[in-house]
């Protein structure tokens, strides 16, 4: 019997990294799966998962278009019959110092992040309200939690995210749905590679290693094995929660003591 047996997941970004590795791990326990992406791809971990849930169906949406969001997502009900989970997982980097950062660049990772995460949530959730049943899960980020140099704009679209669950616990608890977020370290997919591409940034990359407590990037499955806890019925009394899954980068610091001690 898998954990997801029976169950109907929405994954947003569901084309790369994270958003396709929980599709793969939420299809390996049994769940029917639908994704909604920019991009269409068809291998992968999202293909994996569609090899092993069958009618998986795929929407070319950007979860900024209100209107495409909700033609995609009433398909995907009618195919379906429903949605059980959400898993907010379509974002975007960006940022600079404040003065540094465009206008436009601001409104991108702002409404990619915030905006689309409220959108297709707002969407999901009327059919979630008549059944008094659902469960929403929001990939936020550590940098959500704590700043980080240059982070602006998606320090700002993540922290925003994290306060926006916990209102989305307080709001639908009451009917039988749960909204926790997952906030992850470094996670080597497209996205953090990009990042990291930028002229200067290699260096960067060691020292967030460096920084991060178990000494490496985390792999997207280890996120979506912290997603399908919290989709499962494991996860029963869990709701409002920002649940950080970052190989131990947010538990603090070392100065050195750690190789006095032979630690390192
Ligand atoms: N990788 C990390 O280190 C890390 C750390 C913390 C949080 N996150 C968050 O995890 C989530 C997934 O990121 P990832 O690392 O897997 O990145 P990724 O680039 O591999 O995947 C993100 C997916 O979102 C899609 N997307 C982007 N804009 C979209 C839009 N407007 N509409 C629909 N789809 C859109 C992309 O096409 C892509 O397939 C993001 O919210 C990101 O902020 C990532």
């Amino acid at each position: 019997m898998g954990r997801m047996d029976g169950k109907v997941a929405l994954i947003t970004g569901a084309a790369s990294g994270i958003g396709a590795a929980c599709a793969l791990r939420i299809a390996q326990e049994g769940g029917q799966i639908a994704g909604l992406d920019v991009q269409e791809i068809s291998d992968g971990d999202w293909g994996e998962a569609v090899a092993l849930a069958g009618d998986a169906p795929f929407k070319k949406v950007d979860v900024r278009d209100g209107d495409g969001v909700r033609s995609a997502i009433a398909e995907i009900e009618w195919r379906l019959g429903r949605i059980d989970v959400l898993v907010n997982s379509a974002g975007v980097a960006g940022g600079g110092a404040i003065h540094m950062i465009s206008e436009d660049d601001w409104d991108r990772v702002i409404d990619v992040n915030l905006r689309g995460t409220w959108l297709v949530s707002r969407t999901v959730i009327t059919g979630m309200l008549e059944r008094e049943s659902g469960n929403i899960i929001n990939i936020a980020s550590v940098e959500g939690i704590e700043g980080f140099e240059g982070g602006s704009a998606y320090n700002a679209s993540k922290g925003a995210v994290i306060t926006l669950t916990k209102n989305m616990a307080i709001d639908f608890g009451r009917k039988g749905i749960r909204v926790n977020a997952v906030c992850p370290g470094f996670i080597r997919t497209p996205l953090l590679a990009g990042t990291f591409e930028l002229e200067g940034l290699e260096e960067v990359r060691d020292r967030i290693v460096d920084a991060t407590q178990l000494g490496r990037l985390g792999q997207p499955v280890e996120i979506a094995n912290a997603v399908l806890f919290l989709a499962s019925d494991e996860a029963s009394f869990v709701t409002g929660h920002a649940m950080v899954v970052d190989g131990g980068y947010t538990a603090g610091h070392r100065f050195g003591v750690s190789k006095m001690m032979g630690l390192e």
